[in-house]
């Protein structure tokens, strides 16, 4: 490996995610008197945040390569993702750097980029991340990596304490890490619709929310408190013109790859399909409301199911509804 000593690292991709990510890590630099982060974006908005903190913009991703002895990508999907390592590799100048991609995609798309890299000599190391885009400013996420053990002894030290509060090795075949994020989401999508259905039975037999939460939290620790919070909250149903904390669209994409996986192997996810099919039901509500739902979003559905109106009292309060607004209980 060519990389210098401390190697010089960039990022590529500033959506939620990515910008989150890339700022603590800039800081984490500047806190270290080490380099500062190269970075690079499809679209690069003026003044952004990363720049005030003493991040380096760079033009193009040739730039940000030259630059360069590791890079961080954080970008949307299998189709972006693959885009933008044809645009690495079009460099033909990755011969010695470090790839490390933290995007949710198909354990297939990583595998396929992952040899199309090590024939360019570039070290791949897949590491999916694991959590919204608040926990991810807070530096609070947890990290999957896999690749080859030497390229992850470089990059740890950007990881651990600085990306995540936790790094979980997955071994050496990178595919299996976003075999790991992919099964997580299964299981985050199933607890979603687990404790809709938990709030809809207090709200309909007149136990309270905050208590059911209570118990929520001592008993199923401080994940599905943060679950129960999202639905309870109403931010679920972020107010109109304001952006979800995790977009719908995402998990949908998400639970899919969980779905085609399971297909593959021949094992029916029957929470996953149910948790899909109610996604779905919530992505049609929000647009003929034309409002952009969170991926907790099957609360409403769940609600509806039993009767409820989709928006809770949380949102109703927020959003000044009465009884007598469009949409009120069948
Ligand atoms: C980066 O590009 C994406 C895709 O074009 C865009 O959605 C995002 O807002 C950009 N981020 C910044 C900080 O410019
Ligand atoms: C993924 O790869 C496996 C094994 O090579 C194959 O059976 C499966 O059809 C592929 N799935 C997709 C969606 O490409
Ligand atoms: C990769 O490394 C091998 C051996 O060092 C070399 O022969 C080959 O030309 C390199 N390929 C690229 C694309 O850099
Ligand atoms: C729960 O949410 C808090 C505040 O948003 C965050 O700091 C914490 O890391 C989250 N915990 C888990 C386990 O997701």
């Amino acid at each position: 490996m060519s990389s210098t000593n401390p190697p010089r690292l960039g990022w590529f991709g500033l959506g939620s995610m990515g910008l989150a990510m890339a700022c603590n890590l800039q800081e984490q630099l500047t806190k270290q008197n080490l380099p500062a982060l190269h970075f690079a974006n499809r679209s690069l908005s003026k003044g952004d945040t990363l720049k005030e903190l003493g991040g380096i913009p760079c033009q193009d991703i040739s730039e940000l390569v030259q630059a360069c002895d590791v890079i961080f990508i954080s970008v949307t999907n299998d189709e972006v993702l693959t885009s933008v390592i044809n645009q690495f590799t079009s460099t033909n100048s990755l011969g010695g750097k470090i790839l490390v991609d933290t995007t949710t995609v198909h354990p297939n798309t990583t595998a396929s980029l992952a040899t199309k890299l090590a024939s360019h000599n570039c070290s791949f190391i897949a590491a999916p991340v694991f959590g919204p885009p608040l926990t991810a400013r807070a530096g609070q996420l947890l990290i999957a990596v896999a690749g080859p053990p030497q390229v992850i002894e470089i990059i740890t030290p950007y990881l651990q304490g600085v990306i995540a509060r936790g790094v979980i090795r997955v071994g050496e075949d990178p595919s299996k890490a976003l075999l790991l994020k992919s099964t997580s989401n299964f299981i985050g999508a199933g607890l979603m619709y687990l404790l809709s259905e938990a709030h809809v039975l207090a709200e309909k037999a007149g136990l309270p929310a905050s208590v059911l939460e209570s118990l929520i939290e001592a008993n199923f620790g401080a994940y599905a408190a943060n679950t129960s919070k999202r639905l309870t909250s109403g931010s679920y149903m972020p107010a109109a013109g304001q952006a979800p904390n995790s977009a719908l669209e995402l998990a949908i994409k998400d639970v899919g790859i969980g779905l085609g996986i399971a297909n593959e192997q021949g094992v029916r996810l029957e929470v996953g399909e149910l948790s899909m099919g109610a996604m779905e039901e919530a992505r049609a509500f929000g647009e003929e409301k034309g409002r952009k739902l969170d991926s907790h979003s099957v609360f409403g559905v769940v609600r509806k199911k039993a009767g409820l109106r989709f928006e809770n009292e949380a949102v109703k309060k927020r959003d000044g509804l009465t009884e007598h607004d469009e949409g009120g209980e069948t």
